[in-house]
C-alpha cells in the first residue's frame, strides 16, 4: 500500500501533519498489536473517541493497511500507522496511554498460562521500548497471561530504575463488564445500572467477584452465586470453546462438504475481541478522563498493590492525573469469598512469581 504519510507530504497536506505533531487539545495513544482480533475494533473505537487527537497503530503486520482503513473515519484523531521492530520506537515517543494487546490468544483446550512462553518475550520486548520512549505514559496490558504479564512489565521499568505503581495497570475490566450484565441477565435489570467489583486477577479462580457487594444491592440464592461464579471466572473459556463447537461441527461436515474448509476457516480458534475491544476502551476512556483530571473515576484494575500480601492484585482503583491514585481495600467478605479469595492468591503468587523471574533470569 502506498505509505500515506509520504502521500500526504507530496499533496501538501501538512495542516494534518500539523495537527497530528501538535495535537495539542487532546490525548496521545498509541496501540501496541494494533493488526489483531482485539487491536482492530479497539483502535476503531479510539479513533471514534473525542479525548484522543493522535492515534498511533503498531503492530507486526498489517498495520498500514489497518490504519489507512480506520484513518477514513469522520473523527477528529489522527491516525498513524507504525509497522514491526524498526518502527516501534517513533510509534511509542510522546504517548500518554499505551494500550497493548499484542500476542497469541488461546486456542480450545489451552489455560491463560499456557501463552506465557510466547506471550511474555512479546510485553517484555514491548516494555523495553516504553522504558525508553515515553516511560511516564499510562501502559494498559491486556495480552495474557495478565497475571503474569503485568509483573513482568513492572519488572521491566524497575530493571531500567522507572516504575511507577500507579502507572503500569493490568486490564480486569472484562471481567467486570461480563458480571454486570450476568447479573442483570439473571435479576431482570439493566446492565448499565448493574456494579460488580471483580477483584484478584484474570484467569480462573482468581477472578474473584464480589457478588455480596453488588450495586444496586442484590440477594441471591446460592444457587445463583454458584452459577454466576462460575460463568464469570470461565466467561473466556465460554468465548474459546464456543468456537471449538463450532470447529467440531465445520471438520465433519468438512469431510462432507466441498465448503468445509471455508467454514472451518471462518471458525478459526480464538479468543474474545469484540466484548474486550469495548472493555478495554471502556477502561482506556476511563484512564483519558482520570488524567484530564475528572474526579472519582473507579475501577477494577490489576495493579501493584498492598490490599494482600500479594504485590499485585485486582481491586477497585481510582483514578487519576498520575494513573492509579488510590487502591480500594477489599470491604467486608462474606465465608463464600473469604474462601474464594485463598483458592486465589494461592495461584496468583504462582503466577506473579513465574512472571518476575521471567525477567530477573
Ligand atoms: P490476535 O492474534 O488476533 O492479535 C494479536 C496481534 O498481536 C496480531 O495482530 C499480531 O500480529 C500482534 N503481535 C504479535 N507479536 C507482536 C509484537 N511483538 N509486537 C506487536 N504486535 C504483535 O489476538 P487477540 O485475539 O487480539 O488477543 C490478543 C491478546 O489479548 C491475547 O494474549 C489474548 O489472550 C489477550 N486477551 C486478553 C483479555 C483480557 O481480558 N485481558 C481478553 C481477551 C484477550
Ligand atoms: C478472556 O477472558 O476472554 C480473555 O482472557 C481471553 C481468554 O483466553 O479467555
Amino acid at each position: 500500500p502506498p505509505n500515506l504519510q509520504m502521500v500526504e507530504e507530496d499533496l501538501g497536506l501538512e495542516r494534518v501533519n500539523c495537527r497530528a505533531k501538535g495535537a495539542s487539545s487532546g490525548f496521545k495513544v498509541a496501540i501496541l498489536g494494533a493488526a489483531g482480533g482485539i487491536g482492530q475494533p479497539l483502535a476503531m473505537l479510539m479513533k471514534m473517541n473525542p479525548l484522543v487527537s493522535l492515534l498511533h497503530l503498531y503492530d507486526v503486520v498489517n498495520a498500514h493497511g489497518v490504519t489507512a482503513d480506520i484513518s477514513h473515519m469522520d473523527t477528529s484523531a489522527v491516525v498513524r500507522g507504525f509497522l514491526g521492530q524498526q518502527q516501534l520506537e517513533d510509534a511509542l515517543i510522546g504517548m500518554d496511554l499505551v494500550i497493548i494487546p499484542a500476542g497469541v490468544p488461546r486456542k480450545p483446550g489451552m489455560t491463560r498460562d499456557d501463552l506465557f512462553n510466547i506471550n511474555a518475550g512479546i510485553v517484555k520486548t514491548l516494555c523495553e521500548a516504553i522504558v525508553k520512549c515515553c516511560p511516564k505514559a499510562i501502559v494498559n496490558i491486556i495480552s495474557n497471561p495478565v497475571n503474569s504479564t503485568v509483573p513482568i512489565a513492572a519488572e521491566v521499568f524497575k530493571k531500567a530504575g522507572v516504575f511507577d505503581p500507579k502507572r503500569v495497570l493490568g486490564v480486569t475490566m472484562l471481567d467486570v463488564v461480563r458480571a454486570n450484565t450476568f447479573v442483570a441477565e439473571i435479576m431482570g435489570l439493566d446492565p448499565r445500572e448493574v456494579d460488580v467489583p471483580v477483584v484478584g486477577g484474570h484467569a480462573g479462580v482468581t477472578i474473584l467477584p464480589l457478588l455480596s457487594q453488588v450495586k444496586p444491592s442484590c440477594s441471591f440464592t446460592q444457587k445463583e452465586i454458584d452459577y454466576l461464579t462460575d460463568r464469570i471466572q470461565n466467561g473466556g473459556t465460554e468465548v474459546v470453546e464456543c468456537h471449538s463447537i463450532a470447529m467440531v461441527l465445520c471438520s465433519s461436515i468438512m469431510f462432507e462438504s466441498a465448503f468445509g474448509c471455508i467454514l472451518q476457516a471462518k471458525a478459526g480458534a480464538g479468543s474474545a475481541t469484540l466484548s474486550m475491544a469495548y472493555a478495554a476502551v471502556k477502561f482506556a476512556d476511563a484512564c483519558l478522563r482520570a488524567l484530564r483530571g475528572d474526579a472519582a473515576v473507579v475501577h477494577c484494575a490489576y495493579v501493584a498493590s498492598e490490599v494482600t500480601e500479594l504485590p499485585f492484585f485486582a481491586s477497585k482503583v481510582r483514578l487519576g492525573r498520575n494513573g492509579v491514585e488510590e487502591i480500594y481495600p477489599l470491604g467486608p467478605l462474606n465465608e463464600y469469598e473469604r474462601a474464594g479469595l485463598e483458592k486465589a492468591k494461592k495461584e496468583l503468587a504462582g503466577s506473579i512469581q513465574k512472571g518476575v523471574s521471567f525477567v530477573k533470569k
